[in-house]
């Protein structure tokens, strides 16, 4: 197995653009999940074009790449006789992602802009996988209090006709197949757009049976929804549109609200819909109750999870921050103000700092109920369907909004 890695990793390395060896850095195959993962990214190097023009051109592959592909068939044949649960080829044929050049560039740089915090927490396979497990574990979020916000977006949007779905920040899928099971998807395309790229891979192969997904994009909908990404969709997620920001993603943003809001609000038509879920505040609210803002209630995953982020940032391999992560990580509290990132009132905003050179590692804001709807309002939205989910076991609960451009 390990033979076959290394000489799939060689062959990758070796002979395919920069972007593409920074995009299989740090493979670890120890999962099944990793496996698939593993083999996707091979088949969508060997089908580079795909990449670049967004298409399948096989006969325009040069002898080189006619060579590369043929010895990366023969790589992805020994994976599948090994014993792997893996897909066929045929199947890996069928993923379509449009890579946004710039993002792709940053991301293979390991040179992020100062203002990504959040956004570096995702990219690569250790962020991708720990948020994976995170999403598994009960202390996170308990499968009753799971149950209780997936039906409420499942009765949103039971009687709604929608054509294009447009999931900003899928994470795994998951969430998004377990809505689109409950509607009608005969006529629906679903067009995920993440910043990471295992994410996306993860998201097709949980959704690709149960819905049409034309493509998939791989760009920052906080710094590119009006450039790549708008491009990308404008001609092609046709119409009744709808677009989802769930698991508190609108809440974690590492711009302001009102930019993304702005954009979102410019892209959609009268009719069009806005699907979110955030965190909220319960009214017995109190910080010191919050465990989001307690360090020492960090899972092992969330530790590894900021961590990685951290070292992205720092320079400092994962394992020493681990080991002395209180050193590392500070958390400081803060209520809508003009420091906040939020400018939505009676937010509460717990942000993660490393302690070294002050840099924001994550942000989780708590939204007020109320004051979010009203915000919502100044946007050309009517709140179609609303709802406000306390945790019986937590300080904070969910808010669940379903917008309709006027
Ligand atoms: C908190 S997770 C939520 C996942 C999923 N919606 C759920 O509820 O389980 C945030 C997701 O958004 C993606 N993401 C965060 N910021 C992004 C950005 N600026 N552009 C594109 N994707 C982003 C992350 O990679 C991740 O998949």
């Amino acid at each position: 197995m390990q033979e076959y890695r290394e000489y799939g990793k060689k062959l990758i390395t070796n002979d395919m653009d920069k972007a593409m060896d920074g995009l299989l850095n740090d493979i670890h195959v120890d999962s099944k999940f990793y496996n698939e993962i593993l083999l996707h990214k091979a088949a969508l190097i060997v089908h580079r074009v795909n990449f670049r023009k967004g298409t399948l051109e096989y006969d325009k592959l040069s002898r080189e790449e006619q060579r590369i592909r043929n010895a990366l068939l023969e790589v992805l044949d020994e994976l599948t006789n090994v014993d792997l649960i893996a897909p066929s080829f045929s199947l890996l044929q069928k993923i379509f992602l449009e890579v946004d050049p710039r993002i792709a560039a940053i991301i293979v740089s390991n040179k992020y802009p100062l203002d990504w915090s959040q956004r570096l927490l995702y990219i690569g396979d250790i962020g991708s996988k720990q948020w994976n497990k995170m999403s598994e574990n009960p202390r996170n979020i308990n499968s009753d209090n799971n149950s209780l916000v997936s039906n409420c977006l499942i009765g949103f949007l039971s009687n709604l006709n929608i054509d294009s779905f447009i999931s900003f920040g899928p994470g795994n899928g998951i969430k998004d197949k377990n809505l689109l099971d409950n509607m009608n998807t005969n006529r629906l395309k679903y067009y995920p757009i993440d910043i990471s790229f295992d994410l996306l891979i993860k998201t097709w192969l949980t959704m690709h049976e149960a819905v049409n997904i034309p493509f998939g994009i791989l760009s920052c909908f906080e710094s590119r929804f009006c450039t790549f990404i708008k491009n990308k969709l404008i001609n092609e997620a046709k119409g009744v549109k709808l677009i989802s920001l769930l698991g508190n993603t609108f809440g974690n943003l590492d711009r302001r609200e009102y930019k993304l809001m702005d954009n979102v609000k410019d892209f959609l038509k009268v009719g069009d819909y806005v699907l979110l879920e955030v965190s909220s505040k319960k009214i017995d609210y109190a910080i010191e109750k919050d465990e989001g803002a307690i360090i020492g209630s960090h899972s092992e995953e969330m530790k590894i999870f900021l961590a990685n982020g951290m070292s992205k940032r720092l320079g400092i391999p994962t394992k020493k921050i681990l080991k002395l992560y209180t050193e590392f990580l500070s958390i400081d509290v803060k209520v809508e103000d003009k420091k906040s990132n939020s400018n939505i009132n009676n937010t509460v905003e717990i942000k993660h700092m490393d302690k070294k050179k002050h840099n924001k590692i994550l942000s989780i804001r708590r939204y007020d109920h109320k004051s979010l709807e009203k915000w919502l309002e100044t946007f050309s939205f009517i709140i179609e369907k609303e709802e406000f989910i306390p945790f019986d076991d937590k300080v904070i609960g969910v808010s669940c909004f379903l917008l309709k451009k006027y």
